[in-house]
């Protein structure tokens, strides 16, 4: 295992192996961690990525969660009270679905083990899909992009929630001493990895802002792109439709 975050690369199949190495090191604290580093947060960007998603027009449809994790945004889709369909939530970490695999519950999703570069599906088989904190550990974000609109039917909305870099130049500061100096502590102590949590300030900082990743949501075939800020800019949410 290599021994620091710079050994994680951009692209490729090693930075592949090496997130699904991580996400899988992390999987039993993953929660955990999840809810203290963001106190909580979090849980208000996935209920508002789920209404960005635009499900109450199919209510009964199939939706795809990829790179689910451990269910979280799957669960606040499935747990609506009006939906009536079901979640199907991909992720390539196994002991990642397993760690979520108490959570579900008797909800109506179903988990399965899969790359977000290779999904398993049909075209055209989604009325929707959702990513949460996914996007950001790809090894090619376009061919992700193109993947997720291969697998959802015309009219479908894609809806993205990822960390960005806050625009206002003091919370911008405040973010990165938090991000950079403290949540690799308290991430390193949790999790008991020494840098999965290095990582994550590491794979923001590359990440492309709100318009590029726009744009790239274009490229790949989808329409009317758009993002909200979140909390000072900390987070988006992203959506796109299939045209
Ligand atoms: C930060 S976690 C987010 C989990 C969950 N969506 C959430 O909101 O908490 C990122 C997840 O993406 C998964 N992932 C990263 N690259 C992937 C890929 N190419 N295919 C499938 N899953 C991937 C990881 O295994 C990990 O579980």
């Amino acid at each position: 295992m290599p021994t620091t975050p710079e050994a994680v690369p951009s692209r490729g199949e090693d930075r592949e192996r090496q997130v699904q190495t991580i996400f899988s090191e992390i999987a039993p604290r993953y929660d955990l961690l999840n809810h203290v580093l963001s106190m909580n947060i979090d849980r208000a960007w996935r209920r508002r990525a789920v209404d960005t998603l635009g499900w109450t027009d199919r209510p009964a449809g199939t939706y795809l969660d990829a790179c689910a994790g451990t269910f979280d945004l799957g669960l606040e889709l499935a747990r609506r009270g009006d939906f009536k369909g079901r979640v199907v939530a991909s992720d390539f970490a196994r002991p990642m679905l397993v760690a979520g695999r108490s959570k579900l519950d008797g909800a109506a999703v179903a988990p399965v083990c899969g790359d977000s570069l290779r999904l398993p599906f049909p075209d055209d088989t989604f009325d929707g899909a959702t990513v949460g904190f996914g996007v950001r550990n790809l090894s090619d974000l376009d061919a992700g992009f193109c993947e997720f609109h291969r697998v959802l039917k015309p009219g479908a909305r894609l809806v993205v929630l990822e960390f960005t870099v806050p625009p206002n130049p003091i919370v911008r500061a405040g973010y990165m001493l938090y991000f950079t100096r403290i949540l690799p502590i308290i991430g390193r102590i949790v999790s008991g990895h020494p840098w999965a949590y290095t990582y994550l300030p590491e794979s923001v900082k590359e990440f492309p802002g709100p318009q590029e990743l726009a744009d790239k949501l274009e490229g790949a075939g989808f329409a009317e792109a758009g993002w909200s800020l979140v909390t000072f800019g900390i987070a988006a949410i992203h959506w796109a439709r299939k045209a």
